[in-house]
């Protein structure tokens, strides 16, 4: 076998072994919740479309009438000819909804956050991260090539302590956390964040992947208190509650345009078909005009996670954290003969010992298929 193949051949033998190789498994998504998978229909827990937004007639039609007009795809990067005249109104339309002065859309969250921190962090500079946030965070943290700590999660203390210890070696200094977390479904605490990083005139910035359109009245994990917090920089996604495609960062209007200038991510890719950046205007009008749709994910999360007896979720995203790997495919596997779709998720997604099944609630979930769940997973698997 060639010395490539059989490089391969022993890391996936290995992945296997460890019950963490993968798959891709084709599934066909009929509507907002319904997916067809292997032959089986299954009722899905696992998709981050909150709002079943991916499905809806005027979403979908907006992206049909953009690809009629404007073309399939963008051609070129934003900077030479790929800024179509549907941009400028999505970006307005989310600094408005974060309340900043400016907005820049980028091809997606993972490379709005490889190109951001790199901006505005280098060599000299410090980037403190919790250790959960999400995996694009820390690669955009590597390729700003400066000092990159991880602090435990949610430990506002322990930024404290590192800022303290490392903030005066350094020339600037970025605090970095998801919003809303991605495996956890837990809020970070923003306010007391933004606190400490002012304090050591450090930057906060939170990645709202799974906040926007769910949290907040729709506007994010900086509007979940009782006051806004004034995150200076809100990047997030507009592939999950948003139902379309694309990654954005809201800031002032300074900030905005030196990321026009120095972001790579958004300089050297192409921009995104005008479809998506059409959807995610109209999945924005629909957010606007309808709060009270934007809380339903997390209301059937707390329906859920009361039946079951655990505490109350925070936002659309549940974990059943069950330990290694296995146990967490053979519950999947389970759920899947009872008619749902719940995704084991392994290491190195979350830590090691703690894979789980992450589940994810939205508008459309019918709230009786949400009890026969929450039985199932109270009575046959954590109490197995
Ligand atoms: C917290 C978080 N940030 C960023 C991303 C990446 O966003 P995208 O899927 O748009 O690349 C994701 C999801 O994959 C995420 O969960």
């Amino acid at each position: 076998m060639p010395s490539l193949d059989a490089f391969a051949q022993a890391k996936l033998d290995a992945l296997e072994q460890a019950h963490l190789r993968r798959a891709l498994t084709e599934t066909l998504r009929e509507d907002g919740i319904w997916v067809e998978r292997g032959g089986r229909r299954l009722l899905s827990f696992s998709c981050n479309d909150y709002l079943n937004l991916t499905q809806h007639p005027a979403i979908k039609q907006a992206a049909i009438a953009a690809i009629e007009r404007y073309g399939a795809g963008s051609g070129a990067s934003r900077l030479v000819t790929g800024n179509h005249p549907l941009y400028a109104e999505l970006e307005a339309r989310l600094a408005r909804l974060k309340q900043t002065e400016s907005a820049v859309v980028f091809g997606s969250g993972y490379l709005a956050n490889s190109g951001i921190i790199p901006v505005l962090i280098g060599r000299d500079g410090l980037v403190l991260v919790d250790e959960l946030a999400h995996a694009c965070i820390f690669a955009g943290a590597q390729l700003s090539r400066g000092k990159v700590l991880a602090f435990r999660h949610n430990d506002v203390g322990h930024v404290k302590d590192l800022l303290s210890a490392h903030r005066g070696a350094h020339d600037h200094a970025l605090v970095v956390t998801d919003g809303v977390f991605s495996m956890d479904g837990d809020l970070a605490p923003l306010d007391v964040l933004l606190k400490v990083a002012d304090e050591h005139d450090a930057w906060l910035m939170s990645d709202d992947a799974h906040g926007i359109g769910v949290i907040g009245g729709g506007r994010g994990s900086s509007f979940a208190g009782p006051a806004h917090v004034p995150v200076p920089l809100q990047m997030g996604t507009l592939s999950k509650a948003i139902g379309a495609y694309g990654g954005y960062l809201c800031a002032s209007a300074p900030v905005i345009e030196l990321m026009r200038n120095r972001a790579r991510t958004l300089i050297y890719s192409t921009g995104l078909p005008p479809s998506a950046v059409a959807a995610a205007i109209a999945a924005l009008d629909l957010i606007e005009r309808e709060p009270a749709y934007a809380a339903l994910p997390v209301e059937k999360a707390k329906l859920f996670t009361r039946r079951v007896g655990l505490p109350d979720a925070e936002s659309p995203i549940v974990p059943i954290v069950l330990g290694e790997a296995e146990a967490a495919l053979s519950a999947s596997r389970f759920l899947a003969d009872a008619g749902f779709l719940a995704a084991a998720i392994r290491p190195p997604t979350v830590p090691a010992g703690t894979a789980r099944l992450r589940l994810t609630f939205t508008a459309q979930h019918p709230v009786d298929e949400i009890e026969r769940l929450a039985d199932l997973v109270r009575e046959r698997i954590l109490l197995q």
